[in-house]
């Protein structure tokens, strides 16, 4: 499944082009968690990423394609309207150690609001183009990747990408990544039901330029440290 999503990311990029990008996405997801890697270099336990709910929005119905590129529904032409945002990270435990082969799903609206789900506001608007919802299996360092749009608000809510975290033997797992910075965080009765200073900065991540990138799309780096080691 790692192969063949980045085959399809490939392929929608092109060969070069997107190894190219992966490269730097790596780099930009390797960041600051170098250290993460060595067991108990750190005496107190990183910040423990808070649950959040799952919504009533995790598709009803899963789209022809659930790979890591949700601009893209398998060989379509037309890719979604939206800001290119590359979403990485890793999934980790709380002494850094990283959770691989666990299953990271996203969900988020189009850029007209709509969900991947028959209840979903403005379905009349939809983005045909736009997956909605992907999956990735973490690989040896705990690492995710998506390519996806930056994600806007609807009627209710702040911008936010819905996150679920499937492991074996573990319930399933579900959060919320928000935008830095964005003034309708304020007002979002979920965000701020995150009553700690520091687990809501754990969800709440730049959308920044990528460096290099003339075409603007954003990168945007989220680590979720989940509440158990994994078994070695
Ligand atoms: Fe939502």
């Amino acid at each position: 499944m790692y192969s063949s999503s980045l085959l399809s990311l490939e392929s929608s990029l092109g060969r070069r082009t997107f190894l190219r990008r992966f490269g730097r996405i790596a780099a930009l997801a390797g960041a600051g968690s170098a250290f993460y890697s060595v067991p108990g270099a750190f005496a107190e336990e990183l910040v423990r990423t808070p649950k959040q709910t799952e919504g009533p929005f995790y598709p009803d119905h899963l789209p022809l394609d659930t790979d890591n590129d949700l601009l893209v529904i398998n060989d379509a032409l037309t890719p979604a309207v939206g800001e290119i945002t590359y979403v990485s990270g890793r999934i980790l435990s709380p002494a850094g150690e990283p959770i691989r082969n666990a299953l990271v799903e996203i969900w988020q609206c189009d850029q007209n609001g709509a969900y991947l789900h028959s209840k979903t506001g403005n379905g009349d608007k939809r983005d045909p183009n736009f997956q909605g919802f992907g999956r990735f299996i973490t690989g040896s360092r705990g690492e995710y990747l998506f390519r996806t749009i930056k994600p806007v608000p609807y009627p209710g809510r702040c911008p936010h990408i819905h996150y679920a975290v499937k492991m074996k033997g573990h319930e399933k797992w579900t959060t919320q990544c928000y935008i830095k910075g964005h003034p309708g965080n304020e007002k979002d009765g979920i965000w701020r039901g995150i009553k700690d200073e520091k687990q809501r900065d754990a969800v709440t991540v730049d959308f920044a330029a990528m460096p290099g990138s003339k075409a603007g799309e954003l990168a945007a780096t989220f680590d979720l440290v989940m509440g158990y080691t994994p078994e070695l």
